[in-house]
C-alpha cells in the first residue's frame, strides 16, 4: 500500500483541517442537493456489512449515485473473509476492483488490518470502538442548527459506547466541550445527569443496548434517560440528537422525541450530504473536484 491512501476511520488520523474541510464541503453539498455534482463519474464504491443498517447503507449507496458513481454492497456473511480468505488477499482483491470501500466491521483492529491491506481508501461504517461518518453528520447538523460548534457545549447521557468514544475524539479537534453522563464503571470521568445538562447546548443520547449486545440488562442507565425533566437543564435553544435507531421509553421519552428540541430526522437526513463530502475527500486522490 502507499501512504498517501485517504482512509476515513479514525478522526484524529484524518486531522482537524481536513475534517473541517469535509464538514464545509457537506453545507455546500447539502445546499446543491437537487442539482448535485457528478464528481464520482466513473468511480464505484463497494459497500460491506457484518451487521444492521439503514441509514449508513443507504446514505452511502445515494450519495454515490446521486454524485454519479456505483455502488456493490454485499454482507460480509456472502463473501469468502467469512470462510477462510485472509484480510491480504481480500484488501487486495477489492482494490482491484472499486475505487473505494465503505465497511461496517465490528472489530476496529481487523478493519484497520484491511486497510492497511488495500490501495483504495477505506471508510469505516462502524466498529464497535467508533462511528465516524455518524459524528461528522452531527456536526453538520450541529452548526446548521446552532452555529459554529467551536464552545459549544455536547452533553452525553446513557452508554459509555461506539459513538460517545468518537465524539471524544471529535471534541479537541473541533474544539467543543463534551460531558459525559453514565454509569461509573463504564467511564470514570463520568458528571451527574443534571451537571452535563446544565447550559448544555446539545443533548445527545444513543441505544443502551449496541449491536452485538443483545441480552444486556438495562437498568442501571435509567437514571440517564433523557426527558423533559432533563432537558429543562439545557439552554432554551438547545437541540437533542440521536444517532437512532431509537428505543423509545428507554434511553429517551416521547416528550422530547415531540418537542421542538428534536432533530433526529435533520441528523439522518445529514448522513447523506456527510457522505457525499467524506467520499470526495477519501476519493479525491482519484480525480475527484472536491468543490
Ligand atoms: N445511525 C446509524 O448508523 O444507523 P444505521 O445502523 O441504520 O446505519
Ligand atoms: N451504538 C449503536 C449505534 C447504531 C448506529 C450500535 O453500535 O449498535
Amino acid at each position: 500500500m502507499t501512504n498517501d491512501i485517504r482512509h476515513f476511520i479514525n478522526l484524529p488520523d484524518v486531522g482537524a483541517d481536513a475534517l473541517k474541510g469535509i464538514i464545509k464541503h457537506a453545507h455546500a453539498l447539502k445546499a446543491e442537493k437537487f442539482s448535485p455534482p457528478q464528481i464520482m463519474e466513473g468511480l464505484s464504491l463497494a459497500m460491506v456489512f457484518d451487521k444492521r443498517s439503514t441509514r449508513t447503507r443507504m446514505s452511502f449507496e445515494l450519495a454515490m449515485k446521486q454524485l454519479g458513481g456505483h455502488t456493490l454492497v454485499m454482507s460480509m456473511d456472502d463473501m469468502q473473509i467469512t470462510g477462510a480468505e485472509s484480510l491480504q488477499d481480500t484488501g487486495a482483491v477489492l482494490s482491484r476492483y472499486v475505487d473505494g470501500l465503505m465497511i461496517r466491521m465490528s472489530d476496529h483492529a481487523q478493519l484497520e488490518e484491511l486497510s492497511r491491506n488495500t490501495t483504495i481508501p477505506v471508510i469505516s461504517g462502524m466498529t464497535n470502538d467508533s462511528h465516524p461518518c455518524q459524528i461528522m453528520a452531527d456536526i453538520l447538523t450541529i452548526e446548521e442548527n446552532l452555529g459554529d460548534i467551536r464552545g459549544k457545549k455536547v452533553a452525553w447521557f446513557g452508554d459509555y459506547n461506539n459513538v460517545v468514544k468518537t465524539f471524544e475524539q471529535a471534541a479537541p479537534l473541533f474544539d467543543f466541550e463534551l460531558v459525559i453522563s453514565t454509569p461509573e464503571d463504564l467511564y470514570d470521568k463520568s458528571i451527574p445527569p443534571q451537571e452535563a445538562a446544565k447550559d448544555a447546548d446539545v443533548i445527545v443520547t444513543d441505544t443502551w443496548i449496541s449491536m452485538g449486545e443483545e441480552g444486556k440488562t438495562i437498568d442501571k442507565f435509567m437514571p440517564y434517560q433523557v426527558n423533559a425533566d432533563l432537558m429543562a437543564h439545557a439552554k432554551d435553544s438547545a437541540i437533542f440528537m440521536h444517532c437512532m435507531p431509537i428505543h423509545k421509553d428507554e434511553e429517551v421519552t416521547p416528550d422530547v422525541l415531540n418537542s421542538n428540541a428534536c432533530v433526529i430526522y435533520d441528523e439522518a437526513e445529514n448522513r447523506l450530504h456527510a457522505s457525499k463530502a467524506i467520499l470526495a475527500w477519501s476519493m479525491e486522490n482519484t480525480g475527484v473536484r472536491l468543490l
